[in-house]
Parts: structure tokens; C-alpha cells; sequence
């Protein structure tokens, strides 16, 4: 796996580390003392999994683990098996020092950052198939994205064995995969689902959107509007297939290259054609603003 290799700097790692208090571990087994120690003085973990390039909306997440469990450890790693796009995983923001130091100031514990030699002395055989759960939206637009997510996030819960762990509801698609995960393969720990943090425009806080000039954010906000107007069209009984015909003429106007938007059932992720009995369901869009793929989504409770 060559070009994996050129986008992990040991120099600039080692200088970030320098320049903060909090545990930071590159390797496993340090990191497995450490929570071994917290564990045998009775301490609860919360881990919060991250790519880095931190937001706001990363820190709500840390705020969780905080409130919650005694010990909270984030992971800072830019997992290249779940990129599906060669240019997207060199592009990747990354600001490890920046992070180190949200981090530290926020109150987490430790933090884990492996080099991708660490993560993976071998690249995986495991390949995970999750079904129906992956065969809409991004499992569809991003082929191997989710098997990825699920190699990553499973060494990361046997790495912390963490009791809470907790992601945004911004990947909910991702979300639910690792729902499923710790479920069918009995990770015993409590995922947390964290609300989408948002700017004040509305537009919805992703590590991605460093990469858009002040009008990318600008256009970047017909996602939002659009999440908006398919809501306000759902709650007045329109029905599934005229709130993406409006939402799509919504985006005409837009420099915003659409990729998908769907309602789909929360609990399935399944496409919802008849909304008299859907109950809650999901509005998920993805599409492309200057070349950076950007997703959100609304979870609207309807009771007709
Ligand atoms: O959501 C992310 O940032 C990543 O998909 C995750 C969960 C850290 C796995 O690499």
C-alpha cells in the first residue's frame, strides 16, 4: 500500500506532540497501559473517533464523553481505507498541531494518533458486508467506504475498549453501520448519537469545509436550505417524490453539483415512498461544491 504511506509526517507528529500536557500515544500498547491503569482505579471510557482537522462539532463530542465518562480518549487518524478517491484522501485537511491543542484545552484525557504502519501492519483480508444498511447513498456513491469505516472503528473499540463512544449525527448513515456493528459483533459498549453542529448560517460544521473559499460556503448552504424546504414540504403531507423534484429545481440555482437526496426511514435507511405512515424519518443529501463532497441530513418526526 505505497501512497498510503507519504501522508503521515513522524517529524511533525513528534514536534505537535511536543507542544501539549495531555497523553498523547502513537502506539497501542502504551495507549492499552494507560487505559488499563484507568480501568483497575475503576474509570469509565469514552472514546470519540475523529479524521482530525477538529471543528466545534468535534468538540460537542468530546463535551459528551466528558459529561459522561471518566476518561475520554480521542483518536486523531486519517484512515486511508476508507477513502475511495485517491485525490480526496490527499486532500484531506490535516492540522494535527491545531487539534492537539483544541483538545488539551477542552479538558479530553488522551489522545491516540498512529501512523498508518500502526493501524495496519498488513492491509486487512476482513471484508464487511452490511447489507441493505449500505446499499443506498453513501455506501452506493463511495464503493468500500463503509468496509473501511467498519475495519477502522472495530480495531479502534479492541484497541480502548471503550464503555461509550460517540459520533455525529452528520454521518448517519455511518452512524448506523456502527450501530449494527457493536451489535453484531458485541462490542458491550454504548454508542451515542451527537447532534449536527452547525454555523450560524446554518450550514453544517465537516473538517471538509476548509477546503471552500468564502463563496463555496455561500453556495454550500443550498444543502441546509434544502434540507429546510424538504421539512417544511414533509410536515405539510407533500409527498416524498415531489419534495426531490422541488429540492432538486431548489439546487438549479445553485453552484452545488447534487449527488443524492433521499427520505429514507430512520430506522432503515430504506426509501420512503408513502409518508401517511413513515414515522420518523431521514432527509440526506450529498452533493459537490468547488470539487469538495459534502453531505447533511434532517431528522423530521412525522405524525399524520
Ligand atoms: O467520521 C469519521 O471521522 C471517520 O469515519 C471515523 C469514524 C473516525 C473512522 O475513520
Amino acid at each position: 500500500m505505497p501512497f498510503f504511506h507519504i501522508f503521515y509526517d513522524e517529524k511533525l507528529t513528534f514536534a505537535a506532540i511536543q507542544n501539549v500536557l495531555m497523553e498523547v500515544f502513537k502506539e497501542i500498547f502504551p495507549l492499552k497501559s494507560y487505559l488499563k491503569e484507568g480501568r483497575k482505579s475503576g474509570m469509565s471510557i469514552g472514546l470519540v473517533p475523529t479524521m482530525g482537522a477538529l471543528h466545534q462539532g468535534h468538540l460537542a463530542l468530546i463535551d459528551e464523553s466528558l459529561k459522561e465518562a471518566d476518561l475520554t480518549v480521542a483518536t486523531i487518524f486519517v484512515n486511508p481505507t476508507q477513502f475511495n478517491n485517491a485525490d480526496d484522501l490527499e486532500k484531506y485537511p490535516r492540522t494535527l498541531e491545531a487539534d492537539l491543542k483544541m483538545l488539551e484545552q477542552r479538558g479530553c484525557h488522551a489522545v491516540f494518533v498512529p501512523s498508518v504502519e500502526q493501524m495496519y501492519p498488513n492491509l486487512p483480508e476482513l471484508q464487511f458486508n452490511f447489507g441493505k444498511l449500505e446499499s443506498v447513498m453513501e455506501g452506493a456513491f463511495r464503493p468500500g467506504h463503509f468496509n473501511g469505516v467498519g475495519v477502522v472503528v472495530s480495531k479502534l473499540f479492541n484497541i480502548v475498549q471503550p464503555d461509550y463512544a460517540y459520533f455525529g449525527q452528520k454521518d448517519l448513515q455511518q452512524y448506523m453501520i456502527v450501530n449494527r456493528l457493536v451489535d453484531d459483533l458485541s462490542f458491550g459498549l454504548q454508542l451515542r448519537r451527537v447532534p449536527i453542529y452547525r454555523e450560524d448560517d446554518g450550514l453544517a460544521m465537516s473538517s471538509r469545509n476548509r477546503r471552500l473559499s468564502e463563496d463555496g460556503k455561500k453556495q454550500a448552504l443550498a444543502l441546509y436550505k434544502s434540507l429546510q424546504l424538504a421539512e417544511t414540504m414533509l410536515k405539510a403531507g407533500d409527498s416524498p417524490a415531489d419534495v426531490q423534484v422541488a429540492v432538486e429545481k431548489l439546487f438549479d440555482s445553485h453552484e452545488v453539483k447534487i449527488e443524492y437526496i433521499e427520505i429514507v426511514g430512520l430506522d432503515t435507511l430504506e426509501p420512503v415512498k408513502n409518508i401517511s405512515d413513515a414515522g420518523t424519518v431521514a432527509v440526506c443529501v450529498a452533493g459537490y461544491v468547488e470539487d469538495v463532497r459534502l453531505i447533511d441530513n434532517v431528522i423530521i418526526k412525522l405524525d399524520f
